[in-house]
């Protein structure tokens, strides 16, 4: 009888273990938006409170030298859910262009040719979600039905901000804007005035054909309107051509949606960043105990402009409103691992934080009042290209059981790894199993699951970095050594490593501001001078046989690396197009775990 029962036990645990085996581990990805290198306690900041970060960190796996492949929000994200660097596709600004995707209604946007880690992740079963900040455009059709948004990217669900969060989705603008003190305004209002009074001269003499006056005029005020509207609320006449008045940003790109249809209109950031957590905990419920494995990708609002921060969060931190934005966001990180845990996930759940890129440092609120972050001692931030502030960011992996905890790696790697990592990782077929005939794509990303689970060194590897669609350096890792040679390098102020103060403050790419140091390119090893102070002297042999390689490298890659022209370029695409934008008509749709 005894032998009987222990069988049968031993049978139900292989039983039950095989079945954990057939499931492969959930996915969740933590994308915060513009969080700086030095914003976070467990990369050396002591006077900020970020507690639940820290954890996933003593929990797992910190990159302290992991790589974003841009310095702006569109492209960084296109490589991080493709493995491929956005100018392979366009996704990343050229001279004169925008410099992301700034309208929701806007064509550009992430081809269908690209393959997400949604679109392998459901291929392989997954249920798949995307939560909050999109920005990778939705090319939507006449009256924003059929989007290319992330339901078409393999995310059978989406709840969040098609574009970006913004300073203009903050407080009341008006639409209403006549200001005599523009010329344009001066000659609309005086050229109306002239016409009606025309019209009505003309009507007396005709001897008041009414009907006909009465038409004309309309027809003629419904001209001036359009020209009224198009001067006021568009920016064509300035060098930033793509621009919009406050009203329009705020209503037609401040929309929240879930799946296709929108769901307020304009935004409200009270309350935003529980909201989008709340959808997730809802989405981890839900999927917890399924028989599919979960992918949810929850993209934060935070810590981009605007700030706002829930009440009872607000002034707690030491670093006013943009400390406050990075508690709040950790309170976030917290509640979804809190849930993790909750449904016994923890050791069935790969997680992975990152940041799209390096802190804002020139970003200052209407108020005048400095809110962005904070890079540690790497030079430059956001929008700078190859600085090392604007792409050395924040990275963590833990799988409880699976990735070692507590463990730092200082090797170089890249958000452009996630998603041949989390196929290893998660024991998957490779891309062209799971999705056979597609057509053949390099990614540039490597799988690092050996690194994290055993710390495997990688074999030697070259990174580029572009400035928009300019190349502008390249990092070598090999032997323990980190080069970066630059061959083009954005001209700070004297003495300063940033480009400026203000919000919209971003160093240019390509021209005058740039420094052109191909044929005497600057070369520093990383691995002896993290901050880009000692530049190897160009006359040491080192030097020589480093750059020789590297340029080499470069030409290769330039001839056999087609970058197609920068999908920002065609004005067409890129003006905010009032039939092509998602409206919410009625905003009835309330969903159950909205406040
Ligand atoms: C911590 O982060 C805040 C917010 O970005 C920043 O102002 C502060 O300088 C940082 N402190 C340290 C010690 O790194
Ligand atoms: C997904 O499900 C199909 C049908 O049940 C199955 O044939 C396939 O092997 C599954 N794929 C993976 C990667 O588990």
């Amino acid at each position: 009888m005894m032998k009987r029962i222990f069988i049968l036990v031993i049978m139900l645990i292989t039983l039950v273990r095989g079945d954990k085996k057939s499931k492969h581990p959930n996915v969740v990805v933590l994308l915060a938006d513009d969080l700086g290198i030095g914003d976070l306690g467990c990369y050396g900041n002591s006077t900020i409170n970020t507690p639940n970060i820290d954890k996933l960190a003593s929990e797992g796996v910190r990159l302290t030298h992991h790589l974003s492949a841009a310095s702006l929000c569109t492209p960084s994200r296109a490589a991080l859910l493709t493995g491929r660097y956005p100018a392979r596709y366009g996704l990343v600004g050229e001279d004169g262009t925008p410099p992301v995707i700034v309208h929701v209604s806007s064509r550009a946007s992430l081809p269908l040719t690209e393959i997400t880690l949604g679109r392998v992740l459901e291929a392989a079963n997954y249920t798949t979600a995307a939560v909050g900040k999109w920005h990778l455009g939705m090319n939507c059709a006449l009256l924003g039905r059929d989007c290319n948004g992330p339901k078409k990217h393999g995310f059978q669900h989406f709840y969040g901000i098609p574009s970006t969060l913004i300073e203009e989705f903050r407080g009341n603008h008006p639409f209403w804007i006549m200001d005599f003190n523009q010329p344009l305004h001066q000659a609309f209002t005086g050229t109306w005035l002239i016409s009606v009074l025309t019209l009505f001269s003309l009507g007396r003499k005709m001897e008041f054909q009414w009907m006909a006056i009465l038409l004309f005029g309309i027809c003629l005020s419904f001209v001036f309107f359009i020209s009224w509207f198009v001067s006021t609320h568009y920016r064509f006449h300035t060098r930033t051509w793509w621009k919009v008045s406050p009203w329009m940003d705020q209503f037609m790109n401040g929309i929240l949606m879930y799946n296709d249809e929108v769901i307020e209109q304009p935004l409200q950031l009270d309350g935003l960043m529980q909201n989008l957590v709340s959808f997730s905990l809802k989405f981890i419920a839900d999927h917890a105990h399924g028989d599919r494995p979960f992918f949810l990708y929850h993209s934060f609002g935070h810590v981009h402009t605007p700030m706002f921060t829930h009440p009872s969060m607000a002034g707690k931190s030491r670093h006013g409103s943009y400390g406050d934005n990075v508690e709040e966001m950790d309170a976030g990180v917290g509640a979804i691992m809190a849930a993790l845990t909750e449904h016994n996930l923890d050791e069935n759940t790969i997680v992975y934080f990152l940041s799209d890129h390096g802190g804002h440092l020139e970003c200052v609120d209407n108020e005048g009042h400095r809110v962005g972050g904070h890079n540690g001692l790497f030079k430059g931030g956001k929008g700078q290209g190859a600085s090392e502030g604007a792409i050395r960011v924040p990275g963590i992996y833990r799988w409880k059981g699976h990735i070692p905890s507590s463990v730092s790696i200082h090797e170089p790697t890249s958000l452009l790894d996630m998603l041949p990592t989390i196929l290893d990782l998660a024991e998957l077929p490779q891309i062209d199993d799971l999705l056979p005939n597609l057509p053949e794509r390099e990614i540039d990303g490597v799988s690092i699951a050996s690194l994290l689970m055993r710390g495997e060194p990688q074999t030697a590897r070259v990174f580029i970095h572009h400035c928009r669609q300019s190349i502008h350096a390249v990092r070598w890792a090999k032997d323990g050594h980190i080069y970066k040679m630059f061959i083009k390098k954005l001209m700070y102020p004297e003495g300063s490593h940033q480009c400026g103060w203000g919000i919209m403050n971003l160093c240019s790419c390509f021209g005058e501001s740039v420094t052109d140091l191909t044929g005497k390119p600057l070369l520093f090893d990383l691995s002896r001078d993290p901050y880009e102070d000692d530049p190897i002297s160009s006359g040491t042999e080192k030097y020589s046989e480093v750059v020789a390689y590297l340029l080499d490298y470069l030409d290769r890659w330039q001839e056999s690396v087609h970058y197609p022209p920068s999908q920002f370029r065609k004005k067409s695409d890129t003006v905010l197009a009032l039939w092509r934008q998602p409206f919410c008509l009625a905003c009835t749709q309330k969903i159950e775990f909205q406040k």
